[in-house]
């Protein structure tokens, strides 16, 4: 991990190598399915699935003479994977719980919350405690350990803008690791846990740094739309907070009663002469320029304007709402998933010529 590995534990050396007094003993569950783990919906089911509820848990587990070499696959809240098979591996559940302040000063508050926690949860607690700074990222499914994995951001906000730092135990030494955002290497819906440590460590607490004084991120247009709407102009953390869930709820469907991953692919950058030239086509393609020059296209925008909106195949739908979003409209299998996703990729490409690159982790 080069320099990454001289970052140490800020806290004692023993506190996160240490067992919990009531550390309960790791079991091994046998053949568990896996729909009710992934926020799609997918039928799968893993081997052998352990709960890993403490940075411990992942060492003695390395220490297992029958499974410390196993081939792993950790295992979040689900909500960016799609499953089209069976687990052989042995699945990581991340149950690593709690939140609680580490630091306070007079230019920010830093919030640590187990991997296991529910992201949502996460952002309730800090304006609870009257820590505003999380607000635009409001009912984001998953869990707070996905967070950063994915770099997750809406509405002008992305972790990366109040990440502080998290922990992440290596799966072949057990040891366990403090980053920082600059080795995180956070960029848009990526990290350095998509790529060079896919698969090698499990993260097991995540720190936020809310700036102060909290000033309100509103550059989005929906959100402008509300300020427009309801006249706020100087909202506060909380008003923010029901405004984006306002606004994902008409949006994009609730995991809990429709399947799905939220967005299904990027959003393409494109080098300014290829989007001239799709603007000169489509005159109406929705772009955003970025500050090196390039741009971003809107992928729902693409999708949409091939005619996806509400179709399906098999059991696999995209969204009425929300071209980008792909749903289980009941039964879907992960291969479904892929099939549809691979028909949309071949339309967009064959109309725009652009490639479009899934978010979630497909396996
Ligand atoms: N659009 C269409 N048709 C569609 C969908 C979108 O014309 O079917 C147009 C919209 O009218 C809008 C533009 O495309 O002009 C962008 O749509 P939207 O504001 O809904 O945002 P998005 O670019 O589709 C991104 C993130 C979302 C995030 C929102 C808000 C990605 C891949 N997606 O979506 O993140 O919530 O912005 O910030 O960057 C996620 O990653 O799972 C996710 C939901």
């Amino acid at each position: 991990m080069g320099e990454n590995s001289a970052m140490q534990d800020p806290r004692p050396a023993d506190a996160a190598a240490m067992p919990p007094p009531d550390a309960a003993p790791l079991t091994i569950e046998q053949d568990v399915p896996l729909r009710e783990h992934n926020t799609f919906g997918l039928p799968a089911t893993a081997r052998r699935l352990v709960r890993i509820r403490h940075e411990s848990d992942v060492r003695r587990l390395l220490a297992h003479p029958g499974l410390g070499r196993a081939p792993k696959f950790v295992l979040g809240g689900g909500s960016n994977v799609i499953l089209t098979r069976d687990m052989p591996e042995l699945v990581l559940k991340v149950e690593v719980r709690g939140m609680r302040v580490v630091r306070e000063s007079a230019d920010a508050v830093v919030v640590e919350a187990g991997a296991g926690e529910r992201w949502h949860d996460l952002v309730a607690h800090t304006l609870d405690l009257g820590f505003g700074g999380l607000e635009n990222l409001a009912l984001i499914p998953g869990t707070v350990g996905a967070a950063p994995v994915q770099n997750i951001g809406a509405y002008g906000l992305e972790l990366a803008d109040r990440f502080d730092s998290l922990d992440t135990v290596d799966l072949v030494t057990g040891r366990t690791v403090t980053l920082n955002a600059a080795q995180c290497r956070f960029g848009y819906r990526d990290s350095l846990f998509k790529g060079a440590l896919a698969g090698k460590s499990v993260i097991t607490r995540v720190r936020v740094r809310l700036p102060r004084p909290w000033q309100p991120v509103l550059g989005y247009l929906d959100l402008e739309r509300k300020v427009a709407e309801t006249g706020i102009t100087a909202p506060d953390a909380r008003t923010v907070f029901d405004w984006v869930c306002a606004i994902r709820r008409a949006k994009l469907p609730d995991p809990a009663q429709v399947g799905n991953v939220g967005s299904f692919f990027k959003n393409p950058l494109v080098s300014a002469e290829q989007c001239r030239d799709i603007i000169a086509r489509d005159p109406h393609v929705v772009h955003y320029p970025m500050p090196d020059g390039q741009f971003k296209l809107a992928a729902g925008w693409l999708i949409d304007a091939c005619g996806w909106k509400g179709k399906a195949i098999g059991h696999a739908g995209v969204y009425d709402r929300q071209a980008l979003v792909l749903v289980n409209r009941g039964g879907a299998t992960g291969s479904e998933v892929v099939t549809l996703a691979r028909a949309i990729q071949e339309s967009v490409y064959g109309r725009f010529g652009i490639r479009l690159d899934p978010e979630p982790v497909i396996v």
